[in-house]
């Protein structure tokens, strides 16, 4: 489906953002594998998560969501069935990469798959460090691509560098390290989102963070408790950067998560003059606060390489954003970006070329010459989501943020993460 958006003069008001992807993945994942329940409130129900759901659920977990209550009665480390039939995955490279972990120590077999953006996407990433493991997997193409084939083993510990900052190839690894014996260590050049070894820890795994170096052995069985799932900030990040761009705007989020992981974008933010307060903040197993936004004047700013992997999905929205901010602002070492659900660095450079911004990009490597002022666009500009959901949704700001209204072409992929989200944008238009 095909949607126009219309220039919008400001947005004013309260909205709730729909419960974090990555920590609604896990809770799932990890909620099949323990003993007992778990039940966590502010669950995702977007198509990612459910594809998550549906994979646990055909090896024959009992998981039941109300509303946004999930509720799981976990089948224990090795109590998952082995599946009728192959797991199909849709665009979720979240669920195949960590599920792929759980899998490694099971003891039957399964192929997972995925649509055509997911079989594109690498897998060598994973397949490497599982094989060091002990764990029989294959992928196509060179064992670079899904479809994956894994037959679980006793799998022993491993000492493991990645070579990208990946929370997907970390949280694959130490889930795998549930079943090896001694301490499963893994390095990355940068660290990434630390969900995972969180909920492992809160639950009763052995868990050591240090930075970029993250170790984890388990205790026997994890167990079950309830958890509160924080408003995702990837997602809010879209309307913060709306809000910032419309004179006059002004927007509350209650029950943002704010992870040290994630908050990277919100200062990054506060640096270009953003205006954003910080409240209430609550240190739970996964930190919460409220934002408050108001529209400000932004400046440009130099991102460096190791900043990226804590900003990973919020690259899109943050170009809108440098673009309507005066002068320059550079991002270095992007290259991850190309490997997403769309290569988005495409994505990102030939949609807002189209709108008139100063944009480019050489060695993994993004510069905006940004300007203040709306983008300058004829009505019914065609903006492409290239069939990625964050790729649509910075383009609808985008949009909104025009001097004319734009269409923007295939936005079903927005429900993969942020479902309601038209209903929100429809809202806070004043
Ligand atoms: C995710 C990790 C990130 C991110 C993705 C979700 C996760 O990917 O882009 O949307 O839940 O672990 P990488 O860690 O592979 O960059």
């Amino acid at each position: 489906m095909d949607i126009e958006i219309k220039s919008m003069d400001r947005i004013v008001g309260e909205v709730d953002m729909p419960g974090d992807k990555s920590i609604s993945h896990r809770a799932v994942m990890i909620g099949s594998i323990l003993n007992g329940k778990i039940q966590a409130e502010n669950f995702l129900t977007g198509e990612d998560c459910m594809r998550t759901i549906d994979a646990f659920k055909k090896m024959q977990v009992k998981i039941n969501v109300t509303g946004k209550t999930l509720k799981i009665n976990g089948a224990g480390l090795k109590g998952l069935k082995k599946p009728a039939e192959e797991l199909y995955l849709g665009n979720s490279g979240t669920t195949m990469r960590l599920i792929s972990g759980i899998l490694a120590g099971q003891d039957f077999e399964t192929t997972l798959t995925g649509d055509e953006s997911l079989l594109r996407r690498p897998m060598d990433r994973i397949i490497e460090p599982l094989t060091l493991m002990g764990a029989d997997i294959a992928g196509i193409n060179n064992n670079s691509s899904a479809p994956l084939k894994i037959k679980g083993k006793k799998l022993k510990s491993i000492k493991y560098k990645t070579k990208t900052a990946s929370a997907q190839v970390k949280s694959c690894i130490l889930l795998a390290g549930l079943y090896a014996d001694g301490y499963t260590i893994v390095e990355e050049p940068f660290q990434s989102r630390d969900h995972t070894e969180r909920m492992l820890g809160y639950f009763g795994a052995d868990v050591k963070i240090d930075g970029r170096i993250t170790s984890i052995k388990s205790r026997g069985a994890l167990e079950g408790k309830k958890i509160q799932i924080p408003g995702d900030i990837s997602s809010a990040v879209f309307f913060i950067v709306l809000t910032l761009l419309l004179e006059g705007s002004k927007l509350s989020l209650k029950s943002i998560g704010i992870n040290p992981t994630r908050r990277k974008i919100i200062d990054l933010l506060i640096k270009m003059g953003a205006d954003i307060k910080i409240e209430n903040e609550k240190k739970l197993f996964e930190p919460i606060c409220d934002l408050k936004i108001n529209a400000s004047n932004l400046r440009g700013i130099k991102i460096k390489e190791e900043e990226v992997s804590e900003i990973i999905d919020e690259i899109p929205i943050l170009c809108v954003a440098a673009a309507q901010a005066e002068g320059l602002t550079e991002i270095r070492g992007v290259g991850e970006l190309k490997v997403k659900e769309t290569d988005r660095v495409f994505s990102i450079l030939s949609n807002l070329k189209k709108l008139g911004v100063d944009i480019s990009s050489k060695n993994n490597n993004i510069a905006i010459e940004g300007r203040r002022k709306r983008f300058s666009t004829k009505s019914g500009t065609v903006l492409e989501s290239y069939r990625d959901h964050r790729t649509a949704m910075a383009m609808c700001m985008a949009a909104a943020a025009s001097e004319a209204s734009c269409k923007i072409r295939d936005i079903d992929c927005i429900n993969t993460s942020f479902p309601g989200f038209f209903d929100i944008f429809n809202y806070l238009r004043r």
